[in-house]
């Protein structure tokens, strides 16, 4: 904990006014509250004050004084985050980019566009549809995450299936780094064999590098009349014998899966079943179907999938609007579990190895979690699997997370035993921390330490998220 007086920390404040405006300088317990914490809601937000920069060159200035001051920074998007890599409970500085949120530029032919760091997600895609094009990294939080967390922790969600993550679609990043510099890295270049790719780096690197303040994004053409089916599944071995098939055969852009209990949670906010039967799991995949020229085979499919025994039930939408409400019956999982304050599991393996890891950690699960709901959801085309714990109302949170962390490295070793990564899309930030051995070795954390070193030589970006 960081501790100043109260006179320190007054003179910090003064300092920043001399180059931030009162009004962008907030220190009210409401702002230190809101912008101090993210979804993880499992820290004590205790920010020095939240800072909100109009401007580059006010970045600069913030980070050039934060050196001078040895004054943690906390580079801040929409907080939609789950690992708690943009929380601030040390008396860090916030540098919340949500007023630096305009389009910039955009070129036709580039097929590109060139945006501030604030903007929120779901006015690009809507910019990019106003312009016939489609920017295709997509997700539930879209409404209220912004571009640069969503490249600082290299945002997957429900298309990587076709679409791949955030850093396929960045083409260009400003960037200040640790050190108070400015670069301009591969300024919306598709083809560029110069050396060393430093804005790759910057891509997941969870505010610990510097502070992303412009990014230039491909687009593409738009989804076809994409069709949804949501099929009901008895086995969870049946879930990758389908993907198998769907995907030799269709244009999916997405293949997801979640379990009945999961479903449950989000019929209780409205929605209703796609199906009268319940199945112990579900999966929804997207096609590209314009004309319907896929639905015959589709159905063909279907059938074939029903004589095998994978599936017992399902559902294909009609129309746009029933596309949109089987969605919800995935896309509304999370916050319709969010008041259970779940302990989150985020891992991935190959798809190839999908189905052991399945098997293996069923039963784990079954009997190092007999006592609690155990919710299975994600976006299993991509081998990312979200395993949710939810904390039983009479339990306090303290021990909840104890009893939960216990069970992690034997989840953890599991997955290293496949390969995996303890962190698929939501990042390391502080909950992942204590496990990052499990996916990245000591000698490759070490280059990780090198690289911060280089762009970060006083410690004050984002410290104590990713490693120590
Ligand atoms: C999702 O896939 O719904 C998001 O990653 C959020 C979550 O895992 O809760
Ligand atoms: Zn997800």
């Amino acid at each position: 904990m960081t501790m100043r007086s109260s006179s320190e920390t007054a003179s910090l404040l003064d300092g920043l006014r001399a180059f931030i405006e009162p009004a962008h300088l907030r220190t009210d317990a409401d702002s230190c509250l809101q912008y101090g914490r993210d979804w993880t809601r499992l820290y004590s937000p205790n920010p020095l004050a939240v800072a909100l920069p109009g401007s580059i060159e006010q970045v600069q200035q913030l980070v050039i004084f934060a050196n001078h001051h040895r004054l943690a920074l906390v580079p801040s998007g929409g907080r939609t985050g789950l690992s708690g890599a943009a929380v601030a409970c040390n008396g860090e500085l916030v540098v919340s980019l949500e007023r630096m949120n305009r389009i910039l530029e955009f070129d036709p032919v580039d097929r590109s566009v060139t945006c501030q760091a604030g903007t929120i997600t779901e006015a690009l895609q809507n910019f990019a549809r106003d312009q016939g094009l489609s920017y295709p990294v997509d997700f539930a939080s879209r409404g209220s995450s912004q571009i640069g967390g969503n490249i600082a922790t290299n945002a997957g969600g429900i298309k990587v299936v076709r679409y791949g993550l955030t850093r396929d679609w960045v083409t260009g990043l400003k960037v200040i780094t640790g050190r108070g510099d400015r670069l301009d890295l591969n300024r919306g270049l598709i083809k560029n064999a110069s050396g060393y790719d430093l804005r790759h780096l910057f891509v997941g690197s969870e505010g610990t590098l510097g502070i992303i303040v412009e990014a230039t994004l491909q687009l593409t053409r738009p989804l076809r009349e994409p069709s949804v089916m949501v099929l009901g599944v008895p086995n969870l071995s049946g879930i990758m014998a389908i993907y198998g098939l769907l995907r030799s055969k269709l244009d999916l852009s997405a293949f997801e899966f979640f379990s009945e209990l999961a479903l449950r949670h989000v019929l209780k906010k409205g929605p209703h079943r796609p199906f009268d039967s319940a199945t112990p799991y579900y999966v929804l995949a997207e096609f590209e179907n314009p004309g319907d020229i896929q639905t015959d085979e589709a159905l063909e499919l279907f059938e074939h999938c029903a004589e095998q025994g994978w599936l017992a039930d399902g559902v294909i939408s009609q129309s746009g609007n029933q596309a949109k409400e089987l969605w919800r019956l995935r896309e509304d999982i999370s916050e319709s579990i969010a008041e259970h304050q779940p302990y989150k599991n985020d891992i991935a393996v190959r798809i190839s190895r999908v189905p052991a890891l399945l098997e293996e950690i069923d039963g784990l699960l079954a009997r190092e979690y007999p006592d609690f709901e155990v919710l299975w959801y994600g976006h299993i085309g991509d081998g990312n699997l979200h395993i949710n714990i939810l904390k039983p109302a009479t339990m306090e949170p303290a021990i909840f997370a104890k009893k939960c962390g216990a069970v992690s490295p034997h989840l953890f070793a599991a997955l290293q035993r496949h390969g995996g990564s303890i962190s698929a899309e939501h990042g390391v930030g502080l909950t992942k921390k204590p496990y990052l051995h499990y996916t990245r070795d000591e000698s490759e954390v070490n280059y990780l330490r090198a690289i911060k070193q280089a762009f970060d030589p006083n410690g004050i970006m984002n410290p104590g998220k990713l490693f120590d």
